[in-house]
């Protein structure tokens, strides 16, 4: 019944946020945080290149993985109209193989969030573990549910040119205290002179995790030196109202 990351899902991303769009600040705090790196970087749920290619910009070694095709040749796409060649893999974040292993691994604004179950998503921290040189680092968004409200509707309208647009209708369908999620349901529609010629329906679960529960699964997969850290403010606290949370953790 639904799509997930497909062509028009793609095509909204990357107009309303282009190549070196920076979401909150999250490119600022990740090139700040990356500072020194010298060897590969991983950017796990690479999507479009929006933030993987203003760090090939400042001349760091960047590569990608995602699972989606549509985000990925988009992505290919906009390296190539810059002249850039990165490695860019299709693959399952629970359990990717890359004959590589990198200085540091991100994953900005919160994708992690997107793997709904917990033992997938314990499987992609693993894997991005494994795929780390010892010392090297994982640098990660966690997203935060705090202003949810079930039930909730919005719909947005995106013009492309005169003749065409997209709308996006999202509805917050549960929240789901147990197994710790939230289930937006989002609706594309392409119009073009005011006939609707495509549509996409996408769920859009995001798993949110406690603050010490996240310490915990770090630690036990052999992390060390976790830091945790408020709005893009190194070693910030996170308080109750604070809905985004970069961790930070060492491969021993
Ligand atoms: C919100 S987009 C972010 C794209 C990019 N990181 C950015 O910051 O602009 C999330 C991306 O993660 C990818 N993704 C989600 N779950 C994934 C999984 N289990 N394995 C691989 N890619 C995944 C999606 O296909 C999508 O391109």
């Amino acid at each position: 019944m639904y799509s997930y990351y497909g062509p028009l899902c793609t095509e909204l991303y990357d107009l309303t946020k282009p190549v070196g769009y920076s979401i909150g600040g999250d490119i600022e705090y990740y090139l700040e945080r990356l500072k020194g790196t010298k060897g590969k970087v991983l950017e796990a749920g690479v999507g479009s290149g929006r933030f993987l290619i203003p760090l090939l910009e400042k001349g760091y070694k960047v590569e990608g993985i995602d699972y989606s095709p549509e985000m990925l040749d988009l992505c290919r796409k906009r390296c190539e109209e810059r002249g850039f060649m990165p490695n860019l893999y299709e693959g399952n974040l629970s359990n990717f193989s890359i004959d590589s292993k990198f200085e540091a691994i991100v994953m900005p604004t919160g994708s992690l969030c997107l793997i709904e179950n917990s033992k997938d998503a314990m499987d992609a921290l693993k894997c991005m573990y494994n795929h780390l040189i010892p010392g090297g680092r994982l640098i990660v968004d966690l997203l935060l549910p705090t202003d949810w409200r079930t039930g909730e509707t919005s719909s947005s309208y995106y013009e492309i040119s005169k003749e065409e647009g997209i709308a996006l209708e999202r509805k917050a369908v549960e929240m789901n205290w147990i197994d710790q999620y939230t289930l937006t349901v989002l609706k594309y529609e392409k119009w073009r002179n005011g006939k609707l010629i495509d549509s996409e329906l996408q769920r859009f679960p995001l798993r949110w995790y406690g603050i010490e529960e996240f310490q915990h699964i770090l630690t036990s997969l052999g992390f060390s030196d976790i830091t945790c850290s408020a709005e893009y403010i190194y070693n910030k606290k996170p308080s109750k109202e604070h809905s985004l949370i970069t961790f930070e953790a060492v491969r021993k």
